[in-house]
């Protein structure tokens, strides 16, 4: 049982929560996820870690309340307790060595990038970042953000904060400008992450992007979360989720992803594969 320490929300429907969880937040590196059920009867959902603090023994979480399980974890207050909370899980992100690197987070993806910009930026690193969401309200970790980097560019779909447009303007618009980054990272939906590694690939800058499938077991055991890359099979929850932006097959993950659109919508869908029935 794992206790729930803080619960805050920062934006519509997007929760950041706070959970005690000593010998995770001991191991936990950047790009690392955690595997956690509510409750006995619950369904598993990954969630990549969005921050880990090892004295403290904390691993913060954030998520949107989009489904069944999202809901009912929303539903949880501090003191309240998670049944399971496996982690950390999948390969860490590879960021020792870089002198200049570009992130780019949209949306929720913000939140596991957050891990990323800080440890970058902790080493030394010159990192510039890019940040976009739908509205102000969505654009999370804005003040975290800013003060682990070097440079900070908001964008809004609807203009009500930063650039007017998407996170993507403003990659053409750094790299015309200057190129010379040694990494580029994206988090955020498959498009953005397709449109930012496609610009890269123009500049031959190497561009990691976070996978994100459905995820049945975490341990690379059920398939479920294949991605290709570069022609290969791989399981984004053992050999990700960070993998080659310009190697992924976005369009496949693109399908993939649709297939479950409907039962992710029904607020009673649970997932009762691995559950004990
Ligand atoms: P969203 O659809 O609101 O988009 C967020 C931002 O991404 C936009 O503001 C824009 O700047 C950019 N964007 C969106 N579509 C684009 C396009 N066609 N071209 C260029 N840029 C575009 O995001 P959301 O609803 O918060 O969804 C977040 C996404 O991030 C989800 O699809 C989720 O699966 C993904 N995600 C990924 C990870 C991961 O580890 N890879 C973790 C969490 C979330
Ligand atoms: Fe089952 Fe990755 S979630 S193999």
């Amino acid at each position: 049982m794992f206790e729930i320490m803080e619960k805050r929300t920062i934006g519509p429907g997007i929760i950041l929560m706070k959970v005690k969880a000593p010998l995770i937040a001991g191991k936990a590196m950047p790009g690392q996820f955690i595997m956690l059920r509510v409750s006995e009867e619950g369904e598993r959902i990954p969630l990549t870690v969005a921050d880990y603090d090892r004295g403290e023994g904390s691993i913060t979480i954030i998520f949107q309340e989009v489904g069944y399980t999202t809901k009912e974890l929303a539903r949880l207050s501090p003191g309240d307790f998670i049944r399971d909370f496996a982690g950390p899980l999948g390969m860490p992100s590879r960021l020792d060595g870089q002198g200049r690197v570009l992130c780019v987070g949209g949306g929720v993806g913000i939140a596991p990038l957050f891990p990323q910009i800080k440890y970058l930026y902790n080493q030394g690193t010159d990192v510039d970042v890019i940040i976009g969401a739908r509205s102000s309200d969505y654009l999370i970790l804005v003040d975290e953000i800013r003060d682990s980097s070097s440079n900070i560019y908001l964008a809004t779909d609807d203009g009500s904060l930063g650039h007017k447009g998407f996170v993507t303007d403003i990659v053409k618009r750094l790299l015309e400008d200057d190129n010379r980054y040694d990494l580029v990272i994206a988090v955020g939906p498959l498009v953005m992450m397709r449109a930012v590694s496609s610009m890269t690939k123009e500049y031959n800058i190497p561009t990691t992007v976070s996978m994100n499938p459905i995820m049945v077991d975490g341990t690379g055991m059920c398939g479920g979360c294949r991605v290709t890359v570069g022609g290969k099979v791989y399981y984004a929850c053992v050999d990700g989720p960070d993998f080659d932006g310009h190697l992924v097959d976005f369009d496949e993950a693109i399908r993939r992803q649709q297939m479950y659109r409907e039962e992710e919508k029904e607020a009673e869908h649970n997932c009762r594969i691995l559950s004990k029935i």
